[in-house]
């Protein structure tokens, strides 16, 4: 079947974050909305028709996950990322955010130091300050339009402060970096023999572009396995992230229980009915579909680094390896960050989000989804051509 990512879905009046809270964010309601992670493309037919065959179901009571739930899971990362889990490493959790901010809780004390390697989702940094751990900050650097770690500092940083954890984001956002099995061994090595433990955010695992391929970290060794506590899920892939459903895997039980005990707590284990059948649905049916997505997604981001090149060269595209996010680099237009986010509201009606919410490192820079129809993607192009000359 061949799937039309062209096609317009209107999403004013769902109650769409991207959409309908435009007004709030960017103080415009008409602006483009290239920001927030989540696609403008239809969430696959297979998943709305489980759905849908669920809610037609009169009762929506209390619900578990059941062998499906496991098994789709256990069989998608198997063949998609040569990943052998097994059923009782996978623990539910509504969202990668609550899963990292209760590794935080249930991992550290207060005081604490955790590892954040910006410009990084800047959740990270909320998980840490919010529960009254120290930040320590370990700046990723900008080599031939990559983003890269910087273990020097990294190793210096742990000698000076002891930090107990790391956030690892693998695939990058918004660098869209896909870490190499050396460079995650070498990260691995330095936390292992530290003992610092790794948390691998790997929402973006399956949005592998140009031939690349992600190494999911637990996949290193087993002592690595051991090591790390990995976040997954389908929403990103599959444009699911209202279903609040996602998965942490724990190879090391101890760590798990740790968990486990820190999500009864909260008493946020249970999920809901419709996030469970979608999960299962889209990692049980999912691989075509991502095929065709990937592709259009390689094409979208190649316009618009192209299109940039030749229209707008004072902006530079870094070009991901992963994810739908285009990191751009604005520097040489020489405006502050709240002036440059302005100036894409204002003068060319387009919504990004801005560098600086990244962290350091993200100052001057934009970032722009392109996950959205072509049609869409030349409008806010063609608007930031028009701004752009204008202003030089
Ligand atoms: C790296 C990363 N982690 C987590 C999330 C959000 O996860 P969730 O909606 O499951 O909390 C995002 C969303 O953009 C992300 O980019």
């Amino acid at each position: 079947m061949k799937y039309d990512f062209n096609q317009i879905v209107r999403r004013e009046g769902t109650n769409s974050v991207k959409y309908d809270m435009r007004e709030k964010v960017f103080g415009q309601g008409n602006v483009i909305p290239l920001w927030v992670a989540d696609m403008d493309f239809s969430t696959p037919d297979f998943i709305r028709k489980a759905v849908i065959k669920r809610a037609k179901h009169h009762v929506y009571g209390y619900s578990f996950r059941g062998e499906g739930w496991y098994s789709s899971i256990i069989k998608w990362f198997k063949e998609q990322h040569n990943w052998e889990i097994e059923k009782d490493q996978i623990v539910f959790s509504p969202g990668i955010v609550p899963a990292i901010n209760l590794c935080v809780q249930a991992f550290t004390k207060e005081g604490e130091g955790v590892i954040v390697q910006p410009p990084v989702y800047y959740p990270f940094f909320s998980a840490v300050e919010h529960n009254n751990r120290k930040l320590v900050l370990n700046p990723l650097k900008l080599e031939n339009g990559r983003l890269c770690f910087d273990f020097d500092d990294l190793e210096r940083k742990i000698k000076t402060q002891q930090p107990k954890m790391l956030l690892l984001c693998s695939p990058h956002n918004p660098g869209g970096s896909v870490w190499t099995r050396e460079e995650l061994q070498s990260l691995a090595d330095i936390c292992i023999q530290n003992k610092v433990l790794i948390i691998s955010d790997e929402i973006h695992c399956d949005l592998v572009l140009y031939g690349n391929k992600h190494i999911p970290m637990a996949t290193l060794s087993k002592a690595v396995a051991n090591h790390t506590v990995a976040c997954v899920a389908p929403s990103k892939t599959f444009n699911l992230a209202g279903m609040a459903t996602s998965s942490v895997i724990i190879p090391n039980e101890e760590l798990r229980e740790r968990f486990e005990e820190s999500i009864e707590r909260v008493h946020v284990g249970m999920g809901n009915v419709f996030g469970n059948v979608a999960s299962e649905a889209a990692y049980k049916h999912g691989a075509a579909w991502l095929k065709q997505l990937l592709k259009y997604i390689e094409s979208n981001i190649d316009h618009t680094i192209a299109f940039l090149e030749h229209n707008t060269p004072v902006i530079k595209a870094i070009r991901p390896e992963a994810t739908y996010m285009v990191w751009l680099d604005c520097r040489k237009l020489d405006m502050p960050d709240d002036e440059l986010w302005k100036f894409m509201i204002h003068e060319a009606g387009v919504g990004l989000n801005r560098g600086d919410m990244f962290g350091k490192g993200g100052e001057g820079f934009l970032r722009m989804n392109v996950a959205c129809p072509r049609i869409t993607l030349d409008v806010a192009l063609s608007n930031i051509r028009k701004a752009i000359r204008k202003e030089t």
